[in-house]
């Protein structure tokens, strides 16, 4: 039995903010932000748009592919959807309903049941691998919805330029399969592996701390400052680069893989210092790792099925490839996956 990525899904909003833009507003520069991060633009989702919105419409885009793929109808494919997972840290709502239910309605996905992961900047990798688990028990079901999706404009501090520069708008979503295909050996396809873990102790090191069950809003109380994204820029670098060399190393090893038999590295887009370090580290060609953090920025969750829709539309994946996907993030959480495309 095989997970197959079948088919896949993006949307960003149309605002594109360039670092130009902002250093418009706040005390920074297109050279600093670029030199320290690799990052050239953000799109910003307008204040009609929600993250389910945005969901939504990456996940029309993969049911548009599969149907064009299969000959169903785009009806057909919706409702042979077993399982949406979404991972968001910024859902449309505070815990329920949860952004998959939003999407499972508005797609009529009539068939699936949904729920979201909370991961944060790992929640996709996670998503694949509780995808998977859930296919694998539910002989009836046969696919899952994968998304990750985010509206971080909203829990972005604005005049806090160590944060603010970083962070976008977006989502991304694959439509993964169960086959008869082979799941090791000559012709496997679809998911090997996942390599995942969490450090909890480093909660403090990237936190949205106001407005959950631990400091709730109360009745006439003044809101001094909404829910933001508070970091510590140094300690997640250190975590990020740790994460990425570790997860690499323990996806090739288990897999007897050089990394000679991988296609595409995607990382989770944060940072491009962060991947050029962990490359450097591990002896990898910085051109094996895609990134397209340039035009989107940190797109927390999204950013990974956001790098690979590009690269399926592009035509970059040949059915065979092995495709690995690394992320870090808040929690803190880290893993890693090996699809065969
Ligand atoms: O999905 C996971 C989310 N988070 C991450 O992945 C973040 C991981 N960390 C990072 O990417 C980097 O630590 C940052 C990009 C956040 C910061 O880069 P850095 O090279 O570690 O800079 P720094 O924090 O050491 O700051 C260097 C200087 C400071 O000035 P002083 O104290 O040396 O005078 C900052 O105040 O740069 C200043 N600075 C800025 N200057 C212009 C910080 N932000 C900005 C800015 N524009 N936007």
């Amino acid at each position: 039995m095989a997970f197959e990525i079948r088919a896949t899904g993006s949307a960003v909003p149309p605002n594109k903010v360039t670092n130009d833009d902002l250093a418009e507003r706040i005390d920074t520069s297109d050279a600093w932000i670029r030199e320290h991060t690799g990052i050239g633009a953000r799109h910003i989702a307008d204040e009609n748009t929600a993250t389910s919105d945005l969901a939504l419409e990456a996940a029309r885009n993969a049911v548009a592919a599969l149907a064009k793929k299969t000959g169903e109808s785009a009806e057909a494919v919706a409702a042979s959807i077993g399982f949406i997972i979404t991972s968001s840290v910024t859902p449309d709502y505070n815990g329920f309903p949860s952004v998959s239910c939003l999407v499972q309605d508005a797609l009529g996905a009539k068939n699936a049941a949904a729920m979201d992961v909370c991961a944060a900047c790992s929640g996709f990798i996670y998503g694949l691998e509780v995808a998977a688990g859930l296919l694998s028990r539910n002989a009836g079901q046969k696919r899952a919805l994968i998304i990750g999706a985010e509206t971080l404009s909203r829990l972005t501090d604005w005049e806090d330029r160590s944060t603010c520069v970083l962070f976008g708008d977006g989502a991304g979503c694959v439509i993964m399969e169960k086959t008869d295909a082979p799941v090791s050996g000559d012709g496997a396809r679809g998911l090997l592996r996942s390599v995942l873990g969490a450090e909890g102790s480093g909660k403090e090191a990237l936190i949205n701390r106001r407005g959950g069950s631990r400091e709730p809003y109360k009745k006439g109380a003044v809101v001094e400052r909404p829910p933001s994204i508070e970091m510590d820029g140094r300690a997640v670098y250190n975590f990020a680069v740790r994460a990425i060399t570790g997860t690499i190393e323990k996806l090739l090893a288990a897999e007897h893989f050089t990394i000679d038999d991988i296609a595409v590295i995607v990382p989770h887009q944060a940072n491009a210092r962060i991947v050029q370090a962990a490359s450097k580290r591990l002896h990898i060609p910085e051109s094996k790792f895609f990134l397209n953090i340039e035009e989107y920025a940190n797109t927390s969750a999204a950013s990974i099925p956001i790098a690979l829709d590009e690269l399926e539309r592009k035509g970059c994946l040949s059915p065979g490839n092995a495709v690995l996907m690394v992320g870090f993030g808040g929690g803190l959480t880290y893993g890693g996956n090996i699809v065969i495309w």
